[in-house]
């Protein structure tokens, strides 16, 4: 089973087995030179030689950066850069990432910046990757102030994803990327929503990552948010709605000092905002219910952790670049498959003293 989703500019296949045959692929979709695989410590001695292989006789060099988000940095964008520099590469040259969503983010910077732009693919391995971070062309690196806040968009010439490289990928990863399919299901596909709840808990075992409905969950996904990418690339509108749960998401991400994965602090996320979202009679009753069943069944949490009060939420929120004046915006559900809009037609609401 192959799938491909075709965006304006480049196409995203999804397709079993993939991995051993990533070079003639990338040849194709960008022609280069000379090609530079960008990978971390922990994906290099899983698939580096594997994917090295497929590329034969043309000129490749395998880069390995140290795993981490706390390694998406200037310095190792500095220091890639510096390398591809000193080893002679010059402007027809093609990047592959290859790794999670910290390897896309970097390589893709590398790629955006490098001789003032030079084609990238992105052969994302965790689920959260291909679902989320490989699709949309955002491309950066974080500072001391705060996550993703140097950086620019980059669309690449393709991106390869091979559910196979699945079964490597720690459970907890494995799962965190579900928040973000299940969000998609919430935010634009209520069938899709359904499917999932057919599908888990099976799809998280090891013969389920390997099935055709963990294929067609990927596929699904990644049309869902590029079909919203591509309706508003550069974040005015639409896009906003990629944010339901990321407002007390990120809040439950900070306070746990990262000590809960992005996708974990995400569900609990979606269960608390949908919960505001029935409060303040813009969902449905029992949206929320529904959304935090699904997360159970797929392994992950849904409740604020003991430790983390509604006053340290309500700060952590408010000094979230997205509120202002005591009141916190959010991305709604207006039922399962369906975002709310304002009054005046927006996706976000500015809703006051939420956890009181
Ligand atoms: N650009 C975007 O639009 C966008 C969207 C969402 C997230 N992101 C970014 O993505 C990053 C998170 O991505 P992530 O969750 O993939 O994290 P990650 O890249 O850190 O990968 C998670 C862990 O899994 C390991 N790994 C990767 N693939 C593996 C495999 N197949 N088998 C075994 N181990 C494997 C990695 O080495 C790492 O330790 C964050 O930096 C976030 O800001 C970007
Ligand atoms: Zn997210």
């Amino acid at each position: 089973m192959v799938s491909e989703v075709k965006l304006s500019d480049y196409t995203i296949t999804v397709e079993r087995g993939l991995m051993s045959t990533i070079g003639e692929r990338v040849r194709k979709a960008a022609p280069a030179h000379r090609y530079a695989v960008i990978t971390d410590s922990n994906v290099e001695p899983l698939y580096g030689d594997k994917v090295l292989k497929t590329f034969g006789n043309t000129q490749v060099d395998l880069i390995t950066i140290p795993a981490g988000e706390s390694h998406k940095t200037r310095e190792t964008w500095a220091e890639v850069t510096d390398r591809l520099i000193t080893t002679g590469f010059g402007r027809d040259t093609t990047i592959v990432a290859l790794g999670g969503g910290v390897v896309g983010d970097l390589a893709g910077f590398v790629a955006a910046t490098f001789m003032r732009g030079v084609p990238f693919v992105q052969v994302p391995t965790t689920l959260l990757s291909m679902i989320d971070a490989s699709v949309g062309g955002k491309t950066g690196v974080d500072t001391p102030a705060g996550k993703n806040l140097v950086g620019s968009f980059h669309q690449p010439a393709a991106v390869l994803a091979d559910p196979q490289v699945l079964a490597t990928l720690a459970f907890n990863e494995l799962r965190g990327g579900f928040a973000e399919a299940i969000k998609h299901g919430v935010i634009a596909d209520a069938l899709y929503f359904g499917n999932i709840e057919k599908a888990l808990p099976k799809l998280i075992s090891v013969d389920g990552v390997k099935s055709n409905d963990m294929l067609s969950l990927i596929t699904r996904s990644i049309e869902i948010k590029a079909d919203i990418v591509s309706q508003d690339e550069r974040e005015h509108g639409l896009r906003k709605i990629l944010n339901f749960g990321h407002t007390v998401g990120h809040a439950v991400e900070l306070l746990s000092g990262y000590t809960l994965l992005h996708g974990e602090a995400i569900a609990i996320g979606m269960v608390v905002e949908s919960r505001i979202a029935e409060q303040s009679g813009i969902a449905e009753a029992g949206t929320s219910q529904r959304i935090r069943d699904l997360l159970v069944k797929a392994e992950l949490p849904t409740e604020l952790p003991e430790s983390m009060g509604a006053e340290e939420i309500t700060v952590a929120m408010r000094t979230d670049k997205k509120a202002r004046e005591g009141e916190v915006e959010y991305a709604l559900p207006k039922r399962i498959g369906e975002m709310a809009r304002s009054k005046k037609g927006h996706y976000s609401h500015s809703i006051r003293n939420s956890f009181n």
